[in-house]
């Protein structure tokens, strides 16, 4: 048993869909949350950017005790260099396993710019599925606009153009590999209707639980969670209100040095 909370970062407040998921299916985990509002997005920084970002938030969530990091963000997850993943902390990325893929012929990864460039699902895929056909659609601000709230319409326009200009509007299955992307579910279920949508969330949240398991590091105690953003913003605020009610801990933090 380990009563520590885990840590969880992402660019923004797209991470906060990893965070719900690991509140609803574990309620006895308690996390500290880091979003980096005043540097999103990360998705068309470079991977060293995001490399020295993602230090200081490993550094943030280790100073406040947590026995795991989750690098609830895609883009981050696909950028660092593996290796900066180990240590004394775990820190868990996004997941790649999609055992529910077997039988689909044509499959959609849809990401920022960084993690379509890094061509991690697409490796993964072809080593698991080697039948499959792939294609890979980047979205080049559509996490930013989601992190602005942004109108559905337009949203929904930026997702209708690149989904048409890839010519996957009839794809079996698409990954949303951002973590933003599930808070316009209903966007992408509106432009693909027939299309099973995977959140990676739900495998890397069970990732992360059955390797605390192993360690016989799961919490037996609730407890509350608290929110830290770079930049307050009023969206930020609202949607962690929404999703984890109204008495959450949110605070600003500012970091020295990044
Ligand atoms: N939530 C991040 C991801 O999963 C968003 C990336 C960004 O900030 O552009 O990729």
């Amino acid at each position: 048993m380990d009563n520590r909370p885990i840590g969880i970062m992402d660019s923004g407040v797209g991470g906060l869909t990893v965070a719900c998921v690991l509140k609803e299916k574990y309620p006895n985990e308690k996390f500290i949350f880091i979003g980096d509002t005043a540097r999103n997005p990360y998705g068309n920084k470079s991977p060293e950017e995001v490399t020295f970002f993602f230090f200081f938030f490993k550094a943030f969530l280790a100073g406040k005790q947590v026995k795991m990091i989750i690098a609830a963000c895609n883009t981050i997850t696909f950028s660092v260099p593996p290796s900066f993943f180990e240590g004394k902390i775990p820190v868990i990325g996004m997941s790649l396993d999609f055992p529910e893929l077997e039988s689909v012929n044509h499959l959609a990864v849809i990401g920022t710019p960084m993690t379509i460039r890094s061509h991690r699902h697409r490796e993964r895929l072809k080593k698991d599925f080697p039948l499959m056909n792939v294609t890979e659609i980047p979205i080049d601000g559509l996490a930013y606009a989601i992190e602005m709230g942004k109108e559905e319409s337009f949203i929904y326009g930026m997702i209708n153009e690149a989904v048409q200009k890839a010519g996957a509007e009839s794809v079996d299955a698409a990954v949303l590999a951002c973590t933003h992307y599930p808070l316009v579910a209903g966007v992408f279920r509106d432009i693909l209707p027939n299309t099973l949508l995977i959140d990676p969330a739900e495998r890397t949240v069970k990732k992360a639980m059955s390797i605390l398991a192993d360690q016989n590091g799961q919490s037996e105690e609730a407890g509350p969670c608290l929110f830290f953003f770079t930049e307050s913003t009023l969206r930020a605020e609202i949607l962690v209100k929404k999703m984890f009610g109204r008495r959450a801990d949110i605070q600003r933090v500012v970091l020295s040095g990044v």
